[in-house]
């Protein structure tokens, strides 16, 4: 389904943050903040995430469903999890799907309240949960047999009854990269269909320290159809329905996962985010009809769209090197262990040179990182105009899983953060230090 007729463009359809353009130096500004200044004050890397964008987006999100009242908004703070994030997300009424011990320590550090977050994961082991339950989330999404009876037995150390969901496979295939793809039937996440039964019964009789309040699914990443957002919502309803007819039970939550693609080349074309929400609302009124049912308390959890947009990366230009008649490669000084998807997935990106030049002389060039590694290429032939050795290059769109995958490769250190805001900057994460680097290695 493309987007209706008039359906506002919304932030995850756009290439650059809100307030980005060439100012009167012919330097690349974004917020107010010109990128050459940024990089003269805090070097390079950079990673820059714009706060009206952020706001932006959650925002839309929240208007797309303001005639569903019984929504929750869950952040997946896999996509980029930083205190300050977390503040700023939960400034605007966001929950959060956290993974883990740190995120959960993150967001609790950040001053979330607890009972906004869902914890959700194939193997959390068993400090997590301790760690989940002691602070208190909301909602535990158990993923399988083993983790139903440890949570038990977590919960009932806590003289707690925990509410959980049950991820589900709901069989639902998008045409998405292979490793994002999540709700197919193959996948390690969750509770097959056939499956389901066992796993109340289990909750109902023996492991009296959970309450099942519903059904979580999520069917991948990056997705740019509608209609499988509707097929989702169809499945986790029919189940929950017939869960409620089997055994009795009242379940009334449905979370869907996240996965609204955002516009990383021209040529991507993701739906906007009030068209995914008239989708959503719809499934949800058919189903609901048709399984005569009320509707239910909606979870949702996205997580690139919401930070992605928001997010550049500073590098400065180094060396190059003209292979003869071949490519020319222009290094950055950074690369894969800042942003680990072009080598992962072959991720694409936009860039720019962001200093202004006397004059525009665009050359076909290849972006390699910094790392050993031949495979660290961050972009692939890309219209540069002239980049030369001190150059300032910002790629567009990094703002999710580029620093939430990052790594200290080649015990190069990770970058700082900053956030811009009116033409103010401000750092959210410090760029590590050697000695932070060795810290926890033990000499013998
Ligand atoms: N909920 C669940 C249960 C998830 O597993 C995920 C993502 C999300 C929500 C958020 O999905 P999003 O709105 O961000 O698409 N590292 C990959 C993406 C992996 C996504 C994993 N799960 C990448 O860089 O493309």
């Amino acid at each position: 389904m493309p987007d209706m007729p008039n359906t506002p463009v919304t932030v995850n359809q756009n290439i650059r943050p809100l307030n980005t353009k060439i100012n009167e130096k012919g330097n690349l500004e974004i917020s107010g903040c010109d990128t050459v200044d940024l990089v003269e004050k805090y070097g390079t890397p950079l990673y820059v995430m714009d706060e009206v964008t952020l706001r932006t987006i959650a925002r839309e999100y929240k208007e797309a469903f303001k005639d569903y009242k019984k929504v929750n908004m869950m952040y997946a703070s896999k996509a980029l999890m930083t205190a300050q994030i977390a503040k700023i997300l939960h400034s605007e009424g966001f929950g959060f799907d956290v993974v883990s011990g740190g995120e959960i320590y993150t967001v609790n550090k950040a001053g979330v309240n607890m009972e906004m977050t869902t914890f959700n994961g194939n193997n959390k082991t068993t400090d997590e949960l301790l760690l989940a339950l002691e602070l208190g989330v909301g909602r535990v999404s158990v993923d399988n047999f083993l983790e139903l009876s440890l949570l038990n037995e977590v919960a009932k150390s806590f003289d707690k009854v925990q509410k959980v969901l049950l991820r589900i496979t709901p069989g639902i295939e998008c045409h998405t990269h292979e490793y994002i793809q999540t709700g197919h039937l193959d996948s390690k996440f969750g509770f097959d269909l056939v499956q389901i039964d066992e796993a109340i019964e289990l909750i109902l009789k023996e492991f009296t320290n959970l309450e099942i309040t519903g059904l979580h699914a999520h069917i991948g990443s990056q997705i740019f159809e509608t209609k499988v957002y509707y097929d989702e919502i169809g499945v986790l309803l029919r189940e929950m329905k017939r869960i409620n007819d089997k055994f009795d039970l009242n379940l009334n939550e449905i979370n869907m996962g996240g996965g609204l693609g955002i516009t990383y080349m021209e040529s991507d074309c993701p739906p906007s985010v009030y068209t995914i929400a008239d989708v959503i609302k719809k499934s949800i009124k058919d189903h609901c009809e048709m399984y005569d049912i009320d509707e239910p308390v909606l979870f949702i959890e996205p997580g690139r769209s919401i930070v992605g947009t928001a997010g550049v990366t500073l590098y400065t230009v180094g060396s190059s090197k003209q292979v003869p008649n071949g490519r020319k490669y222009v290094a950055v000084d950074g690369g894969m262990a800042d942003n680990p998807r072009p080598s992962m997935y072959g991720a694409k990106y936009e860039a720019v040179i962001a200093n202004g030049k006397k004059e525009e002389k665009m050359q076909k060039v290849t972006i390699a990182g910094r790392f050993c590694e031949s495979g660290d290429i961050l972009i692939k032939d890309i219209e540069l105009n002239s980049p030369e050795a001190g150059d300032v290059l910002c790629v567009f769109n990094t703002g999710a899983y580029g620093y939430s995958m990052s790594s200290n490769y080649n015990r190069v250190l990770k970058p700082k953060m900053i956030l811009v805001n009116n033409s103010q900057s401000d750092i959210i994460v410090k760029r590590e230090t050697y000695e932070q680097l060795v810290q926890n290695d033990c000499l013998l």
